[in-house]
This record gives C-alpha cells, structure tokens and sequence, in this order.
C-alpha cells in the first residue's frame, strides 16, 4: 500500500448515468480533476445502459410538472417526500436539453418534436425515448464519448470500492480492488474527502432481476459500514413483464409495450387484469403481483402485443424484438410470455437535497440513494431524470464544500491483507428472494435473517451482499402492513398510521436482527 497518498480529488463509485452526471458536472465550468471508479468497462454493467422505456418529462403541450408530481406522489403510495419529487421533476426540461446537447438523439417527429410514449400510472404520455426501446444505451454512448472528451475525468476500469476510509467520522478516502491479470486482486487506496456513491441497484442479489448481476447494492454497504443512514429499505419495486425465457440477468419487455395498447392474457387469452382498475396501465405493484397470483395458479402469462405497431413491432421496439427472436418468438405473430422480476430498489443510502448523506464527506445519486422522489413505488421512467438531476446538485454540493475545504487530509493506511474479499452474491440469491421477493411473511423474514446474520458479520466473499439484504429484510420485518412495493401475506392491508419513511443504521439492523432471532428463532 505505500505511503498515504495526499491528493485529495473526488472519488465517485459507479458508472452509470449518475455517476457519469456528476463527473461531468463537475467540469461544467472550468476543470475539476475527478476520479471514477468503474467496475467492469464503461457501459458495459451499468442498469442505466439497459433502459428501455425512457425519461419521464413533462414536455408535452398538455403536460405539466405539477401533473408529473401528482402521478408520481400517487404511485408512492404516501411516502414520497412532495419537496424533494417537485424539485427533482421541475428538472426534467432542461436535463433532456443537457443530454440533446451531449448528442444524444431522441426520437422526434418530422416536426422535429420530441416522441412521448406512455406507461404505467402516468396521466400523460411524458416518456422520452431513443432509438426506440434502446434510450439508455444512446444516452449512455452520448456521455460516454463526453466523458472520454474530459481530460480532467480520470475513469479506472475494473476497479470496485471495498471500504470507505474514516478518520472521526469523516470520509478519508476509498480502499478498492483491482483484478490482475494473474486474478489476484491488488488493493489500491484513494485518499479523498469527498467520496459518491453512484452504484446502483440491487438486482444481482435475486435470482432473476433486469440489473446487471454484478448490481447487489455495493454502495449501500459500504455507507452502511460506514455508518450512514439508510431508508425505505422495505420497497424493492418487481416488473412485471420480463421476458419469461432462460437466461440472467432477464430480458426486460418495456412497459411502453403496454403504453402502446399490448394486453395482458394467460394461456387460454384470458385478459386477467380487464377488471382492476387501470388495467396493463395500473401502477406497476398492481401488475407485479396478478402476473405472480397467475403463475401461482399454474397459469402462463404472456402480452400479447400483436398488430399494435405499425410497420411491425420491430419499428418501435428493435431490443425487445431481437430478444424475443433470439428465444424462437416472433411478438408479431404470437404473445410474449412474461414473468415478474427484481427491478429497482426505491430505498438507499438517506441523501439530503444537495444529495449528502449523514456521513461527512460522503454523497449519493442515482438508485443508490434515497431521494424521497420514489416513495413506496417508483412511477416508471422516473430513475434515469433522478439521476440526471441529482448529480448536478451532488456536483454543486461538491464544489462548494471544496471551495469551504481546509487542507487534503491524510487516509488511513491499512495494511495489503485487509483488503475486503471481492464480493460475490450468488451464493445468497436464492434465499433472499425467498425472503423478499414479490410476496413476504414474518416467517420467511425471520429464516432469511438468521441465515444471512453470520454471513453479515463475517468476512467471507458474501459478507457484503448479505449486509445489504438483511438491512432489506430487517426493515420489512418492521414495516407490519402492505404499501407499495411493500406485501406483507401476513399484514396484507395498507396502515394509514405506518405512512411515513423509515430509517436504518447498520448497528440499529444488526440489533434488530438478533432480537427477531431470540424472539422467534427458525
Ligand atoms: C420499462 O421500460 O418498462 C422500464 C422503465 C422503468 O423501469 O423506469
């Protein structure tokens, strides 16, 4: 490890569009040296590269970001922080214009306006689309080639964060791994005062999800570990319409599909969700849990998007047409079958406005941070302009408490050995979507706990992951109702006197867990 090293720049950990964001705000103005750490090569395992669907923004003439607001406060189904979702949504304009302006090219009309699609529990179509379904790899390209055009943005591949570095109780730095070439992995310590978080979801802890598998809430734990606050953890938002075909991480079938008018039916046509309100449309909850019921009463679901498209459903949806195709099923001709996975996660590390956790010297965008914007149950398209907002306040946030910084501090020295093993959640993936899948009970919380528990304390390679999963299951042994993306079998009705957020410290689980253990051990 050396001697500690001085040089006291932002550290951001993560790549995608938050982390990104930040890094190029940073710079808006005049060079600010920036590192960024990215686990695997640039694009390749961010969520936000997947996304199909798009950026919800109120842009459309009969449109509204008070409108925006109202649908997004009632997906959240009353724990969205109204402040912190109208500040978030007022952004919306002009973020699209920052990424136009970055080259990203959005659909548009002859008239050169943009294309709205529409989707789930949004009163308008407000959904700003690229190349069809494939949004989030054109804007990711977009700030990608801006990234790489930023000489004061250096980007290290292939090097995950491991430990947040602490002196007092302030960020010092980062201790990450490196793999080399000869698969052993070298410890690398960047001596920081101001350290992001801008990981992501926590799909690679479930056995089927649409997040890179590599995506199991790192970040989380390591603010976790470092003391910070985290909330909302209980709601882990499911989607209902994956494609239902081997193979991992799942092929996401957009709800856009469903904003075009496809239908939900089982395998003898019936239409399931023709008697809930808001049919296909109804918030995605809603869907998540009759495509589960159904599949649960040995039915097959499938969305039957035939003949809804002009010209052929490959015009509009070019990703999801060749995932079908590369699994024998042609959507123009046949239904889809569909399944419910792991999407993204409407809890995190407890940010402020300015994205700052409690934790000095430590911030949080994108999935990885709780906002307040999401609530119990993020409103569709919502998570790519959340990122995008959030990391000009982060980077605001940033350069002024730099201008307000005294000198560069030292980080801790920590010797080769106590290099953190690189994590690695498969192992746990079958017990926590036992434990916090679509559907939980007291029971399952309780057994799932009392696995993860020792895992949790201990040093193994899935320590980390299962930190993260038992804070999940240890706030939703608390939550005793059913909101949101929140279904408890045992406490299946919503408490209006439980409509408030809740909040986590890595000791208050690990208490809490020894507690439901003694008093109901497995
Ligand atoms: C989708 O395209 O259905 C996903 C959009 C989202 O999750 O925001």
């Amino acid at each position: 490890m050396g001697e500690p090293c001085l040089s006291d720049r932002p550290v951001i950990v993560g790549a995608g569009l938050a982390g990104l964001m930040t890094a190029l705000h940073l710079n808006a103005s005049a060079p600010c040296p920036v590192t960024v750490l990215s686990s695997a090569p640039l694009g390749t395992e961010a969520s936000s590269a997947w996304a199909q669907g798009g950026v919800a923004a109120s842009v459309g003439p009969d449109d509204a970001s008070s409108m925006h607001v109202a649908d997004t406060l009632a997906a959240g189904a009353g724990l969205c922080d109204a402040l912190a979702a109208g500040r978030i949504l007022q952004g919306a304009a002009s973020a699209i214009a920052h990424l136009a302006a970055l080259g990203t090219r959005f659909d548009r009309d002859e008239a050169g306006e943009l294309k709205l699609g529409l989707e789930a529990a949004h009163g308008r179509r407000r959904i700003v689309h690229a190349e069809g379904d494939a949004t989030g790899r054109e804007i990711m390209r977009a700030v990608i080639a801006a990234v790489h055009a930023c000489p004061a943005i250096t980007v290290l591949e292939g090097v995950d964060a491991r430990r947040l570095l602490l002196r007092d109780g302030r960020i010092t730095g980062v201790l990450a791994g490196r793999r080399n070439p000869d698969g052993r992995d070298e410890a690398i310590r960047l001596a920081s005062t101001q350290v992001v978080i801008a990981t992501g979801g926590i799909g690679g802890l479930y056995a089927q999800s649409t997040n890179p598998s590599t995506c199991f809430g790192g970040g989380l734990a390591l603010a976790a570990r470092a003391g910070a606050v985290l909330s909302d953890l209980e709601f882990v938002q499911f989607h209902p319409t994956a494609l239902d075909a081997p193979g991992t991480p799942a092929a996401l079938v957009s709800e856009a599909v469903r904003g075009e008018g496809a239908r939900l039916v089982d395998e003898t046509g019936r239409r399931f969700m023709a008697d809930v309100p808001g049919r296909e449309l109804a918030p995605r909850d809603v869907v998540s849990r009759a495509i589960w019921a159904e599949r649960q009463a040995g039915h097959q679901p499938y969305l039957d998007a035939r003949g809804l498209i002009e010209g052929g459903f490959a015009t509009r949806f070019p990703t999801i047409a060749a995932a079908c195709h590369a699994h024998g099923i042609d959507p123009d001709r046949e239904p889809i079958p569909v399944r419910t996975v792991e999407h993204y996660h409407m809890g995190g590390i407890a940010v402020d406005e300015a994205g700052r956790s409690t934790v000095p010297g430590l911030w949080a965008c994108g999935e990885a941070a709780r906002t307040g914007l999401h609530g119990a149950n993020r409103l569709a398209s919502n998570s790519l302009l959340e990122a995008m907002v959030c990391a000009r306040s982060v980077a605001d946030s940033l350069l002024s408490s730099r201008l307000l910084a005294a000198e560069p501090v030292e980080g801790q020295a920590l010797p080769p050995s106590e290099l953190p093993r690189r994590p690695d959640p498969a192992p746990l993936r079958e017990t926590v979507s036992a434990m916090v899948g679509v559907l939980r009970a007291r029971a399952g919380l309780v057994a799932g706990i009392e696995a993860l528990l020792p895992i949790a304390r201990g040093c193994s390679a899935q320590a980390d992951p299962a930190l993260v999963a038992l804070m999940i299951a240890v706030a939703a042994l608390a939550r005793r109702e059913s909101r949101g993306g929140h279904y408890r079998t045992d406490w299946d009705e919503t408490d209006p006197w439980q409509a408030s957020s809740r909040s986590l410290t890595m000791a208050d689980a690990l208490r809490l867990a020894t507690r439901a253990i003694a008093r109901d051990p497995a």
